[in-house]
């Protein structure tokens, strides 16, 4: 595999095009078909920095690379020189020298930004506080797997405005599929990203938008999705959790979905919190094919970036 001429980098959703994004699911379709088929990676070397904690996103990448025939390189940042007694640009300039791409997982989406604007390999974004692109390419690939029409239909998401959130709502306005947030009023996407992804939906004829009724909000889904409603690192607040209660995905509010709608988790879930439990072990539910076809998408993102096709 040779080095593409420009670097490219996944910080964001939007970082690929449409044409790019059917391209790398594509190939990830192919992969979960032939898992051991693709050796490009062999005699190379992939950085997976880590800030927070992660089973999901370091685990699949670490297989993910080795499936591929390369080493991977798992860091946490604590043991790294980086920030303490090194910059972000100086790092970037010296893993480049070393490793063939950077997955980093962080707080500050800048601090990607700025490892990437330093970085002559590829820097993938393995989630910040504002966005979780590895997590969304591969939740429209579960989508897809499913629902093959996929253009037209809604995914609903129930819950904060979140990073998880931002993400789905940008892959699903370059995917064709119109994205539904059942997201109560204080906890509205921050301005700038909300106008971000109304911008991209406007530009591919999709639709974002919010509903504060969450039985309104489910009532034309083809996916619901949820996520945790006291994220890493986040004090337990009774207010919000109050606040986000009326948006539980239990058999109440999945009696008002479509009778075919699949339910989506990016996981860890706080079971009985966000999901129920009979909602998340039964027969609607995706989230453990969603965790899976992480490493199928990476494999496919992480060989798109480095071959440069
Ligand atoms: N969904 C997800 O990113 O899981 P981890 O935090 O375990 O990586």
């Amino acid at each position: 595999m040779d080095r593409p001429e420009r670097v490219r980098h996944f910080t964001k959703v939007s970082d690929l095009s449409v044409e790019e994004i059917r391209k790398i699911l594509k190939r990830a379709f192919k992969l979960k078909e032939r898992p051991h088929a693709d050796r490009s990676l062999t005699g190379r070397t992939v950085a997976l920095i880590f800030s927070k904690p992660s089973t999901r996103t370091r685990v699949s990448f670490s297989v993910c690379v080795y499936q591929l025939g390369g080493m991977a390189l798992y860091l946490s940042e604590q043991e790294l020189q980086m920030r303490s007694s090194e910059s972000l640009e100086d790092t970037a300039r010296v893993l480049s020298r070393f490793v063939d791409a950077i997955v980093i997982r962080t707080f500050a989406q800048s601090d990607v930004d700025e490892l990437a604007a330093h970085a002559t390999v590829p820097v993938i974004n393995a989630l910040t506080d504002e966005r979780h692109p590895c997590q969304a390419l591969s939740d429209i690939f579960t989508f897809e797997e499913r629902f093959p029409d996929s253009k037209g239909r809604t995914i609903t998401y129930m819950g904060d405005g979140n990073n998880v959130a931002v993400s789905l709502a940008a892959a699903g306005a370059l995917s064709g599929i119109d994205v539904c947030l059942g997201i109560p009023e204080e906890y509205d996407l921050a301005p700038a990203l909300w106008e971000e992804i109304q911008g991209l939906a406007a530009a591919h004829g999709t639709r974002v938008w919010v509903e504060r009724d969450p039985e309104r909000a489910v009532e034309t889904a083809s996916a619901v999705y949820t996520d945790v409603w006291t994220s890493m690192g986040q004090e337990r607040d009774q207010g919000k959790l109050q606040a986000l209660q009326p948006y539980q995905v239990n058999r109440g509010l999945m009696s008002v979905a479509p009778w075919e709608a699949i339910v989506m988790h990016c996981l860890p879930a706080h079971r009985g919190e966000e999901i129920t439990d009979e909602i998340m072990d039964g027969p609607q539910s995706v989230v453990f094919d969603q965790a899976e076809n992480r490493v199928h998408v990476q494999k496919a993102l992480l060989t798109f970036l480095l071959g440069g096709d």
